[in-house]
Formats: structure tokens, sequence, C-alpha cells
């Protein structure tokens, strides 16, 4: 079998990680025994561009038994846990992802991952989309279509089909209500802030935190924070988004005063160079800086190593800075993904719910082959309520239904005062 992982020693670690991961996603298991029965993927190459987790493993079993021919790749050169790649390697499913990987090896091994000559394609920010799109034209016409994970990769298919550059439907799993609602909100929440504990071991207590991006993902980092005992400011671009954390009650105010007083920096935007040379120029000696968001852009790294005269790592995923005045200034986790780089990512109850999503949307993805044309498509609402109420019922919780009197009343405009 074709892999590249780090090392295959790690599998049975894995294996257990795994499996302790599945106790926490119980829609996945459901989805999991039912494609056992019925096979709904059966024959299909997929190649899936993902964060090597041991809750992707879980999606990868369920795509596995329900019959998919299955290839994966990392979405993110530090994201792998290669106990987790491992794993999926003893199991038979190729995989190339390596923790630290650098930028070349990470598109050799999105290389491989199409050499499969996907039928469907799974990913987490385009980079196998945009690789096909670019680099290997001569698969796409045998592409039923895709999956997309992450609201950067969104934005990017968009473009893209706004160009009329993109060739086959796919369909974005992010703006699933059962998607970001939950992952980015809660998962990204947790896990940035568990991230940058790992990294650091912050007391958050006291701190002045600074989020930028007030979006699914920011909301979740900045209510997490302000839980620990964090003093919560948030920059924003959005009048909308930003009368919201005001309304929050968080302080609101342009990132050039914000950098003058936060001891942490927290980007969770989709955009690039959102903290800047003018903005290192005023922070506070001690200061950290970590994102969150899909890409390692949103902090501008590369000037931070101009102004700087000195840098050294303190720790692992900590990187100081020092600038000619003597001031020292922090990057985390190389500025990618912090939660994946220096935490585990999401808890498996969030992703449960994601790749619920990302599972039946395949399956949906086959069952309308040939019907779609090449586009950017929601989920389709009854996945999106599915997994909803699979998810509570998982969790016990019961809710009450309309009676025949208010659905009535709900869908009537005659009665009023
Ligand atoms: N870390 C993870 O595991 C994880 C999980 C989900 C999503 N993401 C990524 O996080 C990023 C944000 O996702 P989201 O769902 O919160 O997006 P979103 O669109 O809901 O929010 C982004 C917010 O950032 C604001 N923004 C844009 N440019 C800005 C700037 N220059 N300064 C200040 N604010 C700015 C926007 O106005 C918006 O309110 C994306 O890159 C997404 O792919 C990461």
């Amino acid at each position: 079998m074709n892999y590249h992982i780090k090392d295959k020693s790690l599998a049975e670690h894995g294996r257990l990680r795994i499996e302790w991961a599945s106790r926490e996603m119980p829609v996945i298991k459901l989805i999991r025994q039912r494609f056992i029965k019925e096979k709904p993927l059966k024959g299909i190459r997929i190649s899936a561009c993902l964060h090597i987790t041991t809750e992707t493993a879980n999606l990868a079993l369920a795509m596995k038994e329900g019959g998919a021919d299955l290839v994966l790749c990392a979405s993110n050169p530090l994201s792998t846990q290669d106990d987790a790649a491992a794993a999926l390697v003893e199991w038979g499913l190729p995989t190339f992802a390596i923790k630290g990987e650098d930028n070349q090896t990470y598109y050799k091994h999105i290389n491989s991952a199409l050499e499969h000559k996907p039928q469907l394609t799974v990913d987490d920010g385009a980079d196998l989309v945009s690789t096909a799109h670019r680099e290997k034209k001569k698969l796409l016409a045998d592409i039923i279509g895709g999956t997309e994970e992450t609201t950067t990769g969104v934005i990017r298919l968009r473009n893209m089909a706004k160009d009329g550059k993109l060739k086959y439907p796919i369909i974005a799993v992010n703006d699933a209500k059962t998607k970001h609602f939950f992952d980015n909100r809660y998962g990204t929440g947790q896990s940035t802030i568990d991230g940058i504990t790992r990294a650091t071991n912050v007391l958050w207590a006291g701190k002045k935190v600074v989020v930028c991006g007030y979006g699914w993902c920011g909301r979740g980092v900045a209510r997490r924070a302000q839980g620990m005992g964090a003093w919560i400011i948030v920059v924003e671009v959005d009048p909308i988004a930003a009368l919201e954390a005001a309304m929050d009650g968080y302080q609101v105010m342009p990132l050039i005063e914000a950098a003058k007083i936060g001891d942490i920096f927290i980007t969770t935007t989709g955009d690039i160079s959102v903290i800047d040379k003018a903005h290192f120029s005023v922070m506070k000696d001690g200061a950290i800086m970590a994102n969150s968001g899909h890409f390692n852009v949103e902090i501008n790294i590369p000037a931070l190593g101009k102004m700087a005269k000195s840098k050294r790592q303190m720790r692992p995923f900590v990187d100081e800075y020092v600038l000619a005045d003597g001031r020292r200034l922090h990057i985390l986790g190389e500025g990618r993904l912090i939660n994946l780089a220096a935490a585990e990512g999401h808890p498996a109850s969030v992703m449960d719910m994601s790749f619920a999503d990302q599972a039946l949307c395949l399956e949906y993805l086959v069952k309308n082959k040939g019907k779609l044309k090449p586009d950017v498509y929601p989920v389709p609402e009854k996945i999106d309520s599915e997994v909803g109420r699979l998810k509570l019922k998982a969790m016990n919780i019961n809710i009450d239904s309309l009676t025949k009197e208010q659905e009535k009343y709900l869908a009537s405009w005659e009665e009023g005062t």
C-alpha cells in the first residue's frame, strides 16, 4: 500500500485514542451502522484532505465501511496526529500526513491523494480542490462532487464558482447549522483556549485578550476566554459583528489601540495580515499571538521576522522574537491553527455533527450523481435537521413538538391582535 506517515508503530496508541473519540461520536456511530448494511459509497474512490485526527479517523471508518475506496491526506502541515495516521494505515487506508511536514511535502501529499483519481473529494480549506483544478485538470471530468468543511474553503470555492472556474458541484458542509453553530463556536472556542494553554501554560485570569474577528469562531473564543477570567477586547471590520460584540459585553476598538494593551492576541478572521507591522511596533513586552483561522497568514510573521533582531524557540510551539528595543513578542504554533498545532483540535462531540454532515452529504452526492451542475450548494435542510435530531437523541434530551393548533397558527396570517 502506498502511504507516507511518520511511524507505523504508533498505530496501537492511535487505535486506542480513536476508540476513545468514538465514545463521543454517537451520531457517526449510527451512520456507520447503517453504512455497513447499505454500502452507499460502494466502490466510490474518495480523496479526503482533512486534519488527520482521531475524529477524522472515525469519519474515515464510516466511509470505508460504507464501501468507499478512500485515500487521506493532511489539510494542514501542523495538524496531523501521527498516531491516528498510523492507525489509519494499519486499517488499510492509504494516508499521506506527517505532523510538521514542510510546504513541499504538504503539496506532495495532496498530489498523492489526487493520484487516487477521486470520484468524490472531501476538503478542509480547498487546497485539494484548487490543486486538482490547477494541476490535474484531467481528473475533473470523473468527479461526481465534493464537500468542504471550513469557512475559508467555502469562501475560496464560491470565488472559484463566481469566476466560472469550479468544474464540479461542492456542498458547503461548513454552512450547515449543525456544523458552524457548534463546531466553529464551541469547538474552536474550547480547543483554542486549550492549544494556547498547552503551549504556554499561561494563566488566563486577569489577562487582556484581544480577539480579532467576531464571527462564529471568534464568539466561541471570546466567551471561553472570558469564562477563564480574561478581559476581552474585540476587533472587527463588520459593523454588525462589532455591535454584537459590544452588546455581548466586550470592549470593541481598532486593533492599533488594542495592540498597546493586549496580553494575548487571537486571530479568527480568515483574512490576511490582520496583525501587522504597525501593531507589532506598539505591542507590550511579552505579548503572545496565536491564530485559529484556517491559514497562517492572519499574523504577518514574515514582517515580524524582518523587524526582529533575534528569534528563539522557548518551548514547543512558542517562538520568541526580540525587537531592536528589547521587547519580546511571541508567536504560537508558527501562526497555524493553534487548536490543532498545540492541542488536539475540536473535541469529538462537535466533530460528531460536522462529520455526520460530511458522511450524509457524500451519500447525497452519490444519489444525485449528474443532477447538480458545478456550483457551491448548501447542505440539504433534511440532512441538517436529521443530524440535529440524532445528536439531541444521543444526548438524551427531549424537546416539545408543535400542537396542531400551533402548526396552523404559525402557518397562517389572519389571526392578529
Ligand atoms: N481552528 C479551527 O479549528 C477552525 C474551525 C472552524 C473554522 N476555522 C477558520 O476560522 C476562520 C473564521 O471562521 P468563522 O466561521 O468564524 O468565520 P466568520 O465569517 O463567521 O467570521 C469571521 C469574522 O472576521 C471578521 N474579519 C474579517 N477580516 C477582519 C479584519 N481584518 N479584522 C477584524 N475582523 C475581521 C469578519 O467581519 C467576520 O465577522 C476561517 O478561516 C475558518 O476557516 C477554524
